[in-house]
Formats: C-alpha cells, sequence, structure tokens
C-alpha cells in the first residue's frame, strides 16, 4: 500500500466548488456600466454620476463633531453589542412616536443593523428557507430578490407601479400558488420607480396579510425624502401591522450618513428577535461612536434632514424641468432620490443597458438603466439627484448634445 506522500497529484485544475445559493443569484447587470463608469475616470473623464443614490452632501457638523467627541474616549474602541445600544434604540422609539405616532418598545421591538441592507438580508436568511416564497415590489431593487435567493427562497415579482393593482395581484397570487407565498415584501417610496402610496394602501395589506397568513417586510429606506408637502406613511402606522411584519428605515439618506451603516429594523417581536439572533451569531454591532453620534443626529437634527429633503426636491426640479425641455417623459416623483424617466422614442428600442452605455460612453452621464431592476425596468432609465444643480443642468446639457449628435448622424 502507498503512503499518503505518494500518492500523485491530479495535473486537472483544482476546482472550487462554490455554493448553490451563490449560483443562484440573478445576473448582475450593471457591471457593464460600472466597468466603463471605471475606464472613463481612468482616461481622466469628470464622469456626472447619477448612477447610485450614494448621497455626496456631508451629514450635519454636529453629528461629525459628537463622533469625534466619541472617539476619544477609550471605553468606545471595544466590540460593541449586536442589536445597537439601549439609548439608539430609545432613540429610534422617539423619532417613531413623533413622526408617525408609532410606539415601540425598544428592547423587544427595535434592532439596530449595519445599514437597513445587511438588517434586510438577515432577516430575510432568519425567515425564508427552501420551497418559501417571496411577493417582491417590480421593477426590483435588486437586494430585495438577491436577499431571499440566498436565503434558499423563490422569488415572485409583482409590478407596484400602480398599488392598487399590486394588492390585487398579492391577493390573486395567494389564492392560486400553493404553497402560499410566505413574504411580501414592499418598498414605498419605491426605488427605482418612485411610486408612492398613502396610509390605506398599508391599511389593506395587513388585512390581506391576516387574511393569507404572509409576513411582510416594508423597507422604508425613502422615508425622510419627500417633495411638495407629501408625507410617506409608516407601514406600521396601519392598525395590526405589528402582529405581521416589520419595517426597515436607515439613515444613509435623510441624514446624508450612507458611509456610516445605520439602519433599524422595527415592529413584529418575533421577526425582530429572529434577525437579533442571527446577528447575535454574525456581528457584534456598529462601531460604538458611530451609535452615539447617530443618536445626537436624531435627537438634534431633524431640521437637517428637512433641508436634505429640500435639496433633493430643487434637484428634482431643475433635472425634471431640463429633461422635459429636450422633449424626455417623465413623472416628477414625490419621494426617494431619483427620478425614473421613459427613454424618448427615437431610443426606446435600443434597450435601456445600450442606451445608458451611450450616455455614458458619448455624453460622459452614468445612469442606471431601468434593465438592471429586472425585466419590468426595461424601457426606463433611473438618474439619481445626488449632483448639486449645476451639474445636473451640465447633465443635461450632455445628454442633448450626445442624443442630438446622433439624431444628425442618423438622418445624413
Ligand atoms: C430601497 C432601498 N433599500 C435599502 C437601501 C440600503 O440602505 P442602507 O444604506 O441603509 O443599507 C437602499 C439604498 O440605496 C435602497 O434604495
Amino acid at each position: 500500500m502507498r503512503s499518503e506522500s505518494e500518492v500523485p497529484f491530479s495535473d486537472n485544475p483544482f476546482s472550487i466548488p462554490i455554493a448553490d445559493r451563490v449560483k443562484r443569484l440573478p445576473p448582475y447587470l450593471f457591471g457593464k456600466i460600472n466597468k466603463l463608469k471605471y475606464e472613463k475616470r481612468v482616461a481622466g473623464v469628470d464622469v456626472i454620476d447619477l448612477g447610485m443614490g450614494n448621497p455626496t452632501d456631508p451629514p450635519d457638523p454636529l453629528i461629525i463633531e459628537k463622533m469625534t467627541e466619541a472617539l476619544s474616549d477609550p471605553k468606545n474602541h471595544r466590540y460593541s453589542v449586536s442589536n445597537g445600544i439601549a439609548n439608539l434604540r430609545k432613540e429610534v422609539a422617539t423619532r417613531y412616536f413623533k413622526k408617525y405616532g408609532v410606539r415601540l418598545d425598544p428592547d423587544s421591538e427595535i434592532v439596530t443593523c449595519i445599514g437597513s441592507k445587511e438588517g434586510f438580508s438577515h432577516l430575510c436568511l432568519a425567515l425564508m428557507g427552501p420551497g418559501d416564497t417571496a411577493i417582491v415590489p417590480a421593477p426590483y431593487f435588486p437586494i430585495h430578490v438577491y436577499a431571499v435567493a440566498l436565503a434558499a427562497g423563490n422569488v415572485i415579482s409583482l409590478d407596484c407601479r400602480e398599488p392598487d393593482k399590486f394588492l390585487s395581484n398579492i391577493a390573486y397570487t395567494c389564492q392560486h400558488l400553493y404553497p402560499k407565498p410566505k413574504l411580501v415584501i414592499v418598498n414605498f417610496p419605491h426605488n427605482p420607480s418612485t411610486t408612492c402610496v398613502e396610509q390605506d394602501f398599508y391599511d389593506e395589506l395587513v388585512k390581506l396579510a391576516k387574511r393569507y397568513e404572509f409576513l411582510v417586510i416594508s423597507d422604508f429606506a425613502y422615508a425622510d425624502i419627500c417633495f411638495d408637502g407629501y408625507k410617506a406613511p409608516s407601514f406600521l402606522s396601519s392598525k395590526g401591522a405589528s402582529d405581521v411584519g416589520v419595517e426597515f428605515t436607515t439613515m444613509s439618506k435623510g441624514y446624508s450618513m450612507a458611509g456610516w451603516r445605520v439602519g433599524f429594523c422595527a415592529g413584529n417581536q418575533e421577526m425582530v428577535r429572529a434577525l437579533a439572533t442571527i446577528k447575535g451569531y454574525y456581528d457584534y454591532g456598529l462601531f460604538q461612536p458611530t451609535q452615539i453620534a447617530a443618536i445626537v443626529a436624531m435627537r438634534h437634527c431633524e431640521a437637517a434632514v428637512e433641508s436634505v429633503a429640500d435639496e433633493y426636491q430643487v434637484r428634482r426640479d431643475v433635472l425634471c424641468d431640463g429633461l422635459e425641455r429636450i422633449g424626455w417623459e417623465l413623472e416628477r416623483p414625490k419621494g426617494t432620490m431619483f427620478v425614473w424617466a421613459k427613454i424618448p422614442e427615437p431610443w426606446a428600442k435600443m434597450g435601456s443597458i445600450d442606451f445608458a452605455m451611450k450616455l455614458l460612453d458619448e455624453g460622459g452621464v452614468a445612469v442606471s438603466p431601468g434593465r438592471g431592476f429586472g425585466e419590468d425596468g426595461e424601457g426606463y432609465l433611473r438618474l439619481a439627484i445626488v449632483e448639486n444643480v449645476q451639474r445636473l443642468r451640465q447633465a443635461v446639457r450632455q445628454i442633448d448634445r450626445c442624443l442630438n449628435k446622433s439624431a444628425v448622424t442618423a438622418e445624413s
């Protein structure tokens, strides 16, 4: 018998068996655009980047000041607690009560997350398994699909741009699918389509959830970014909402703290506990100075949140006015950091990915193609209003020049 050291090595390349959960992920359709954006930047092109809802403005100076102070306290450099420090959760409860009239117990009904995306993903892992189905709103924000797929669940996407129809399609799916969907994900104001709802939408959703016994996750990322006096309702304000679901909020948008990664899950105790359990295994919570600064932000910076929303409203108007002037069709959003625009007729056949590539390559403006949000997004572009008004005006001029140049070329 040969000893182990004598067994010859195979010359075949060693194969890395990646888990099926990774293989099940849908293709990442922003890859081509991101590569071109990177190449343009390396070549020195000043790309006007309306691709991602990533705020470019800094948080209120008071938040930075508190962070700096907390950094110099040696006690704040240890591991924190994975569900968030008690005073931060209390502050979230206070804000929910002030803004939405919702009473929450900070200990059993709120958990802090490393950005709402982390919390959302891990909650899907806590709730979903093989054979379980989730309904997600379409066109879809990618993590709504990826998190369910990574948790081995199946996805049914339903167009949410007409909220009443969305509700009746949820009911229809529950009546006809076996086993029934376990989870319904909602996200209003909606990324990418900017669709908004009123409280009666959630009243009806809670009734459906009780009738068909599904759970609800409300992704309320754009709670703070509303325009023209519109106030986005919280799912948790609807009677009985906490019996069936939870809501995620974030400090990324209204407080311009995207890189700080502060989000929250609030509502149903069982769901909050399940998320806290998973997080207890995976992480040690947010860096403590971040949590302390987040408390100060929520306690003292509500006016800053309002002026952030006002600034986005001004940018929305600048971009929408400009695009309408060059003949684009769009609906002015009541919320979110995006404009969802139909690709103008002469280019509609081109497909949103190629059209977005053209705007980037020939116009120096990066936008997100609707197709990146699933088939229901085809024919549209999502433009994030994250650049200042001068750059937005410049973006419109560059888009106009790029398209008119090709219109002339096409005619000649
Ligand atoms: C709909 C939606 N949900 C969640 C997130 C993620 O937010 P966070 O920074 O809290 O992880 C975003 C960010 O763009 C979003 O648009």
